[in-house]
């Protein structure tokens, strides 16, 4: 790609950014220390004598069974009265009897088992604990079949409407109550910093401006006035992940946040104090360390960088004694495994840092979990005190919750009424959420408002494509999986929106077919993911088209439709701001529309200015100009003197954004202020390797060794199979070795058993692969630029296969593969004779390797039977 093309001429408009007045209304206070928080729910005199009186009478082993939080798919009914279990959740993807298509009764029957099975485990007792559902209802009740997906919050952060943000609580805290369950692990009040984070998206901002105002507001309409007691329509909310989960290095998903306490006050923490303040009652611990000196883990292991699952001063301190604190904390997903020193059974460190639930999910573990704290109280590890702490706040929770008097899930008020799923009222709601949520960032020669005696042709990869638009945690975890037919019947996509709003007629798919005056409409965006799934890795940048290998697609698609002359509208799908100049130059206009949901007619609805709508969403994200500008998140105006911290960039600096946090434009000009911003050129960044490495442009001049008589000790040979979970075994130099589906057996070639013969019975997938040393990576680049080889000594010793899976890894999924058949011609000549086969390096980085960070320089992959032997095999330069 070449270096600063200019785009002047399609650039010749003028810029007008208005200020959305919404966000001067709840000025965002500065902090000089942690303030103590008058919560919305006061402690209620009876309630804590109620509190006191069933604690006196409980058990150890009862109080530590109301701790203890499975997985749906990990513990029955039977099992949760046994231990006398306090709550369940049910993680991304986990539906009543695996049945994704379970109806609001089928929820609420299956939570009527527990909730009977606590009522039989207490019978006799002369009180009861009764039992509680969790579920990750994060953008509308999306676990759930049938029910209404809002936009993430990302796209609710650019709608900048808190009142619109109470409504969505309530309509989510409905859907719940329709399938009787109690609890939501949400909002999400993270303030991701580095747009390279696979929940980026789970965010509202990366300022704290906002969330500081939606999360009291998400707060109140989850919960309703929880201190007059939860209404029927009503569930118990989670804030989370406590603390600084939005602020890792890198963006990595649980890593490390080297923020100074004094931001993680002002930047990270906002939307806890705000959403405390209203009354929240849970908040969930966080995956990621704090590198901090304060940050001890309570039994000294981590030195200063522990996990915050570890962390007595982050838990316990902060948020308990200094805050005031006096609801729940529940631990993430096993998150206590990755304290040094603990594994998913046990962990007295996580107890001892003040976390009270944990969610230790898989069956084994949690029992082991159960059985190791009641000792650790035995022998005194754990102090009582700590349990009755974590008891004591379980039970508040649960009688704010009023479930002491709520009958089972199935005879509640709204429990079990399927109509209450995805109903029409919810379904206009989230349709206006994504009306709001739209920001126009490029509107020129007035190509927007659509007018409806257009032809269009509706194209890319997100026309017709309802994952792409409801991304992570939506029916499954990862938010794939899904069909808009089987899956998410009622719902829109931008393709169905458009025929319904000017009728099949004038709407086009294929480019041949339509007209040449029809205003061509390009979809497009990332798939879903959430997660560490999704995080961009070192290796890569956030230039969309080269996330992913089918994201290409989409520009090559731009560039021909602007061949063919086309007036283009880009709609663009992505639960982060991404590096798409080129894509913006292309297009005549282009509207950020993150991860929607399932009402794409609020889409259509602004692009017709139906009504005279008009845009009126705003950058709650800055939106880079560079390739590698994932920090530039926008100055902290609450914070006096505000120095960038030194883990991001200058806002100010070269990789300032292409368009500010703020920023959207309306065709309405005259709406709201107005500020001038001119970028009538567009630059394109010319990087072509990873935010996280350096360029590499050394070449290599020797071959290096990788299996073989001669090879570097840096490397070995493994193997792994489906059948062992692709756990990586090495393969002996000296004798057999097997896994279920493939043998080893070392052969002589030039010297005494300098070669491997591989035999693939073909029982199930498996592969044979040379790795570095450790499960390191390296930089291969220098054989890459020297225009190298793979270079292969081997043998086939039976009749060939049409295909032979060859692959280079760069961490899996990172990948590049070819056939290796294709590169043996004259091949039938030469069965049991040895033979050099060359491979162009360049055939895997042309389909997906990466040479920056390889992690397997070669791996053979067979599902079927396959036998060959190998005997020498080297990166070898050019020449
Ligand atoms: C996520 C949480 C979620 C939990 C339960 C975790 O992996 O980090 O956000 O609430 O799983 O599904
Ligand atoms: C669960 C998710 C959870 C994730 C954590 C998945 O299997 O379904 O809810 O967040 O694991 O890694």
């Amino acid at each position: 790609m070449s270096i600063d093309i200019r785009f002047t001429a399609l650039f010749s408009w003028m810029v007008f950014m208005t200020i959305n007045p919404a966000a001067a209304h709840n000025p965002l206070p500065h902090f000089d220390d942690w303030p103590v928080i008058q919560s919305a729910v006061p402690k209620d005199p009876t309630i804590e004598s109620e509190i006191e009186n069933i604690l006196n009478q409980m058990t150890l082993a009862e109080k530590v069974g109301q701790m203890i939080q499975p997985d749906l798919r990990e513990v029955t009914p039977a099992e949760a009265e046994e231990f006398k279990l306090g709550s369940i959740l049910n993680g991304g993807g986990a539906w009543p009897s695996d049945n994704k298509y379970s109806s609001a009764m089928d929820w609420a029957k299956e939570s009527d088992k527990f909730y009977e099975a606590l009522e039989r485990a207490y019978s006799g007792r002369g009180f009861k604990v009764p039992f509680a559902w969790a579920t990750d209802a994060v953008h509308g009740h999306n676990n759930v079949f049938k029910s209404t997906l809002f936009p993430h919050n990302i796209g609710l952060g650019a709608a900048n409407n808190s009142d619109l943000i109470e409504k969505i609580g309530e309509a989510t805290a409905l859907e719940i109550a329709a399938t009787g369950l109690d609890w939501t692990f949400a909002p999400t009040v993270a303030v991701p910093r580095d747009y390279r984070w696979g929940r980026v998206y789970e965010g509202y901002s990366e300022d704290p401006e906002i969330t500081y105002t939606y999360a009291s507001r998400m707060v109140k309409g989850l919960q309703g006035d929880l201190s007059q007691g939860l209404a029927d329509d009503r569930v118990i909310s989670t804030i989370k992940h406590w603390l600084g989960d939005g602020g890792t290095i890198d963006g990595v998903d649980r890593g490390e946040n080297h923020y100074s306490e004094y931001e993680l006050l002002n930047i990270h923490a906002p939307g806890y104090i705000s959403a405390l303040a209203a009354g929240a009652q849970v908040v969930m611990t966080s995956f990621n360390s704090w590198h901090n000196e304060k940050n001890y883990n309570v039994l000294g292991v981590d030195g200063y960088n522990s996990k915050l699952h570890g962390s007595r001063y982050i838990v316990n301190d902060i948020l308990k004694d200094k805050l005031g604190f006096d609801g729940v904390v529940v631990t993430d997903w096993n998150g206590h495994s990755e304290i040094s020193g603990c594994t998913s059974g046990n962990c007295p460190q996580a107890v001892l840092a003040g976390n009270d639930i944990f969610m230790v999910t898989a069956r084994s573990d949690w029992k082991a979990f159960y059985y190791n704290v009641i000792a650790q109280v035995e022998t005194g590890i754990i102090p009582m005190e700590r349990i009755d702490d974590a008891v004591t706040r379980i039970l508040r929770v649960k009688m704010r919750a009023g479930l002491w008097d709520k009958p089972k899930a199935s005879q509640r008020k709204y429990a079990g009424n399927n109509d209450i799923l995805g109903q029409e009222a919810h379904r206009a709601l989230a349709r206006q959420a994504v009306r709001e949520s739209l920001v126009l960032l490029k509107n020129s020669s007035n190509v927007l408002p659509l007018r409806k005696d257009s032809s269009f042709l509706v194209t890319g990869s997100g026309a017709n494509d309802i994952q792409k638009q409801t991304g992570g945690w939506s029916l499954t975890w990862q938010g794939d999986e899904n069909t808009i037919e089987k899956d998410f019947p009622g719902a829109s996509t931008v393709l169905s929106a458009f025929k319904d709003a000017v009728g099949s007629e004038k709407i086009f798919t294929d480019v041949e077919k339509a007209p040449g005056d029809a205003i061509a409409v390009l979809v497009f965006g990332e798939d879903p993911y959430a997660e560490m799934m999704g995080d961009i890795k070192r290796s890569k940048t956030l230039e969309y088209s080269t996330l992913k290998r089918t994201y290409l697609k989409d520009l090559e698609l731009l560039r021909d439709l602007k061949a063919r002359g086309f007036k283009i509208v880009s709609v663009f799908f992505s639960g982060r701001p991404l590096y798409v100049n080129e894509e913006i130059s292309l297009s005549d206009a282009f509207v950020a529309a993150w991860l929607p949901g399932t009402e794409a007619g609020g889409i259509t609805d602004v692009l017709f200015s139906e009504q005279g709508l008009d845009f009126t969403g705003r950058l709650s994200f800055s939106w880079p100009n560079t390739k590698c500008g994932t920090t530039i998140n926008r100055i902290a105006e609450h914070i006096p003197n505000y120095k960038v911290p030194s883990v991001e960039q200058d806002p100010l600096g070269e990789d300032a954004p292409l368009f500010p946090y703020g920023y959207g434009l309306s065709y309405d000009l005259s709406a709201s202020n107005t500020l001038e911003i001119n970028p009538n050129t567009i630059t394109l960044d010319s990087r072509d390797y990873g935010c996280g490495i350096t360029k590499n442009n050394s070449l290599a001049t020797e071959s290096l060794e990788l299996f073989g008589a001669n090879s570097d000790p840096d490397f070995e040979l493994l193997m792994s199979g489906m059948a062992n979970d692709w756990q990586g075994v090495k393969v002996s130099k000296g004798t057999k070795s097997s896994l279920s589906s493939v043998d080893t057996y070392p052969i002589d070639y030039k010297h005494q058993q300098d070669a491997v013969r591989i035999e693939f019975n073909g029982s199930s997938p498996a592969q044979v692969y040379v790795g570095v040393i450790g499960g390191e990576t390296f930089d291969a680049r220098s054989y890459l630029n020297a225009k190298g080889y793979l270079e292969i000594d081997l043998r086939v010793d039976r009749e060939l296969p049409e295909k032979i899976a060859l692959a280079m890894h760069c961490q899996w999924p990172c990948l590049g593969e070819v056939n290796l058949t294709s590169y043996l011609i004259d091949f039938a000549d030469l069965i049991n004779e040895w033979q050099t086969v060359s491979i162009p390096l360049k055939d895997f980085e042309d389909t997906g390797m990466d040479f920056s960070n390889v992690s397997a320089p070669l791996l053979i992959y067979s599902d079927q039977a396959l036998v060959l032997s190998i005997g020498r095999v080297a990166f070898v330069p050019e020449g």
